[in-house]
């Protein structure tokens, strides 16, 4: 349904026909193509229902952005309750929740002293990279080939050429991409250049979370030291405890000199994005204060909310209920595994941070079609769509967990293709 007080349209194909007008044809096509007709309506916890009444148990969540379920009644009633008081504020001007949202991020990653605000990740993201220029007086960027940080200027430069190069967006004097886990041409490049930063998702997620071998990123920061680089922790999808830890990156045992979070931490009800930094990376805040600037970042709503998102996320438990669902994941996808193996060629899992790889390189996309169509939602990988992303939200219930793996058992086995395993 469509909420009648909020617009006129009478039913989903007056929706999608307005949509392919006025909005995004292309996007709008392609949905109804690769068989996800959704157009959600009704959302709430991990469920949400397309304009139809189609039921779907929500394995996407937006990359974490609802962690915590949709419309989380303790989020919705922070937002609420905030309003009776606040709007966005005034980005120029000092306010209570700005300090009180950077305090309590600074106290879950030691070594940072600083935090500044963006609307989303990508501004973020952008801002990491201008602040790890104005520390080293350097220009260049190291990121991962495939690598996804978002869309603005400098984000979108740091990531695949897909999305820059229609736009004569890409930067290639500016931006160097490596492969992941190759530490030789990451030091080739850092030896070889005047790097301001390297930039890294914890876990590259548009590219199907491929996982960083183990003393892989440990051995990036160390060049990064070596080299005057800066180290740039992209936690937009893998922090706020997908893994089981806050941060993804508290795995491998050393502290970035930025770190980004955005994504969950609005809760899917504000946009925010924030970066954490050290004392030299945001020594221009000392500076020149008014040297980025951004209305809607930081927003006193967005500050409350994420406030919230931060002190439900850390929760003794919501810790004990995530290690539940790691395991059951774990075991359940395993014997999945097991009966499909010829089909579901890998599993790819830290955490709730969980990538399943078929034996084809557009496999995932008839295993989401499947998967819609026995109500749960899930997504391929965009920059490899032989991976479906499965993000199970933080505080799914076991019941819900039992009925995720059914199901998805059911659609690999549906979506299976005649002779699986064998090279098509
Ligand atoms: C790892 C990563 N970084 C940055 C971004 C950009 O965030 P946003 O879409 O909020 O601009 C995304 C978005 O998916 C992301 O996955």
């Amino acid at each position: 349904m469509t909420h009648p007080s909020l617009y006129h349209y009478a039913d989903k194909a007056d929706v999608l026909a307005a949509c392919e007008r006025y909005w995004n044809p292309h996007k709008t096509r392609f949905w109804q193509q690769a068989g996800v007709p959704l157009v959600i309506g009704e959302r709430e916890d991990y469920i949400l229902r397309d304009m139809d009444g189609h039921a779907l148990i929500d394995v996407h969540l937006n990359g974490g952005t609802y962690n915590l379920g949709h419309r989380n009644p303790e989020l919705v009633a922070t937002l609420v309750d905030a309003l009776q008081r606040l709007d966005i504020g005034n980005h120029h001007f000092p306010a209570p929740g700005r300090a009180a949202l950077a305090e309590r991020l600074l106290e879950t990653a030691p070594g940072m002293s600083r935090v500044a605000y963006g609307t989303s990740g990508s501004e973020a993201i952008d801002l990491a990279i201008k602040s790890a220029r104005f520390a080293t007086g350097r220009r260049i960027v190291v990121s991962i080939v495939k690598a996804y940080h978002g869309h603005t200027g400098l984000a979108v430069a740091a990531g695949d050429a897909r999305f820059s190069r229609m736009f004569l967006s890409d930067r290639p004097d500016e931006f160097i991409q490596v492969p992941l886990n190759d530490i030789e041409s990451m030091a080739r490049v850092l030896r070889s250049h005047d790097v301001a930063a390297v930039i890294m998702e914890t876990i590259p997620a548009t590219y199907g979370f491929p996982m960083p071998v183990p003393g892989y990123l440990p051995e990036v920061k160390r060049l990064c030291e070596e080299t005057g680089a800066l180290y740039i922790a992209d936690e937009v999808q893998t922090g706020l405890m997908r893994t089981g830890r806050l941060w993804a990156i508290e795995k491998h045992g050393f502290s970035p000199d930025i770190l980004v979070t955005s994504k969950g931490l609005g809760g899917g009800i504000y946009p925010i994005g924030a970066l954490l930094m050290t004392a030299r990376v945001g020594a221009w805040l000392e500076r020149d204060g008014f040297a980025h600037m951004s209305t809607f970042a930081g927003s006193e709503l967005g500050c409350a909310v994420a406030l919230k998102v931060l002190e439900i996320t850390r929760r003794d438990s919501t810790r004990e209920n995530i290690a539940r669902n790691i395991r059951a994941f774990e075991q359940g996808l395993a014997e999945i595994r097991q009966r499909h193996g010829d089909w579901l060629k890998g599993i790819r899992q830290d955490g709730l941070i969980i990538g399943l790889e078929f034996a084809d390189a557009e496999g995932a996309k008839p295993v989401m079609r499947e998967l819609y169509q026995r109500g749960v939602w899930a997504i391929f990988s965009t920059l490899d769509p032989s991976v479906l992303q499965f993000k199970p939200g933080l505080l799914l219930g076991a019941g819900q967990v039992a009925d995720i793996l059914a199901r998805t058992e059911d659609a690999i086995a549906a979506s299976k293709p005649a002779g699986a395993g064998c090279a098509r």
